[in-house]
Formats: C-alpha cells, structure tokens, sequence
C-alpha cells in the first residue's frame, strides 16, 4: 500500500514546531533553547551549492548585525552533518565573494538527511524538489511563535536586507503599536489605529502635529529612526 505523506504547513501565528536536531554547533531543541530572543530559521536547498554559498556568506558576515536586534540564526538542509561541515571549512578557507573572505559561520546548521524537520516546516514543496528544501525563512519571536514566513525558490538567492528590514519592522511594530506601510524602513512614518470618522481624523490632526491623516482609515504618525533603533537594538 502506497504510503501517505504528512505535508505540515506552519502558519502565521501559530507556536513554532518543536523539534531536536544535531547541528553544526551542538544538538538544539527548538524553540525552547532560543525562548527570549528572536530566531530566523531558514533553509537553503543544498550543499556545495553556488546560490547557497553566496547566501551563507551574506548572513555570517550580517550575523552580528541581526545579534544586535536580539536575533539568532538558525540554517537546515537535507544534507548530513560532515556535508555541512566540509562546506563550511571550503567557504571558510577558499571563497572569496563580493569582498567577503575568510568567512566563519558560527550560527548552527541543521543536518536533516530524513527530511523530518523540512517537512514538519513545509520546506520540501513537491513543484519546486522533492529531494531539496526551497529557500524557506521563518521568523519567530520571543516567546516561540511564528511571526513572518518568506518563501523563494531554488534559483533565486534571498535579499538579505529585507530579511533584516522585516526583523526590525515587527519588533518597531511591537514596541510602538503602530503598523508598517509598503516599503518602510526606520525613520519613515508609520500607520496608527484607524481614527474612526472624517472627524475623529480631523480632531487628532489638530490636537497631534505629528499626525497626518490621508481619510478617516488612513493616519500616520512620524517615528524617528533614532527612536525606532535605540528601541531595539542592544547596548553592549
Ligand atoms: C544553488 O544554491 O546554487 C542551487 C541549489 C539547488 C538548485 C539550484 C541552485
């Protein structure tokens, strides 16, 4: 009898999958072990790969940037555990790209030769490979739940300014109970709670010189980018 494949998709807003795994630094139990600061975890398709070379290398060398706003990384593929580490040592040792070299990846990597983890996460997409995670990213927050979920596929490499822009976006949208327009980025104006009525936009307009409100759905208010990243990011 054929047997049935349990496809999970996790979902915006729910707790994040537990699960143990054995990783480039050390076993993990996820997402207990990272309860209190963010965590991005994200696959990459495979190995010796050009598109995830050049990836690895763009977050190791951003890895200190995304500590600062209070966030780990954490890396899978299907690939075995010597796989990664033989990897990791070429990258290390041999690549030198776009300026970066000699480049050390000290966030963990997941070996998941039995998909187990990929598929619990929805990272295997049947369409794109069936032997290879798609290029997934999953944000989740201090206290373990799924906050933002981005998905590319095998041929394209992830820009890693977004990824960071996105991080600093929930965590400003959080502190500040506000949401964040098409675009943002720190020191732009940010969106409040609709006002309710053409008058109630009117009244705080006058009341609040920071405010701007483009209909009674539509109000925005300044929040400098001093602000937003003393808010977040940790004073060493
Ligand atoms: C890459 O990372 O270069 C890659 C990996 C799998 C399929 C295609 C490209």
């Amino acid at each position: 009898m054929e047997e049935k494949q349990v496809v999970s998709m996790p979902r915006i807003g729910e707790a994040a999958p537990e699960f143990k795994a054995v990783t480039t630094q050390g076993d993990i139990n996820f997402p207990d072990d990272y309860k209190g600061s963010w965590v991005i975890l994200f696959s990459h398709p495979a190995d010796f790969t050009p598109v995830c070379t050049s990836e690895f290398m763009t977050f190791a060398t951003m890895e200190d940037k995304f500590a600062e706003a209070n966030c780990k990384l954490v890396g899978l593929s299907v690939d075995g555990l010597y796989s990664h580490i033989a990897w990791l040592r070429t990258i290390k040792d041999k690549i030198e790209y776009k300026g970066m070299k000699d480049v050390e990846v000290k966030f963990p990597l997941i070996e998941d030769i039995t998909m187990e983890v990929a598929k619990k996460y929805g990272m295997i997409q049947p369409g794109e490979s069936s032997t290879k995670a798609v290029r997934a990213v999953f944000y989740v927050d201090p206290k373990g739940v799924i906050r933002t979920i981005l998905y590319y596929p095998l041929s394209l490499g992830r820009n890693f300014d977004e990824l960071y822009r996105v991080l600093i976006a929930l965590q400003a949208a959080d502190k500040f109970s506000v949401a964040m327009p098409a675009d943002w980025r720190p020191g732009d104006d940010v969106i409040v709670p609709t006002a309710g009525s053409c008058g109630v936009a009117k009244e705080r307009m006058e009341s609040k010189n920071d405010l701007t409100c483009y209909d009674w759905f539509f109000c925005t208010r300044k929040l400098g980018k001093d602000q937003v990243m003393d808010a977040i990011l940790k004073k060493s």
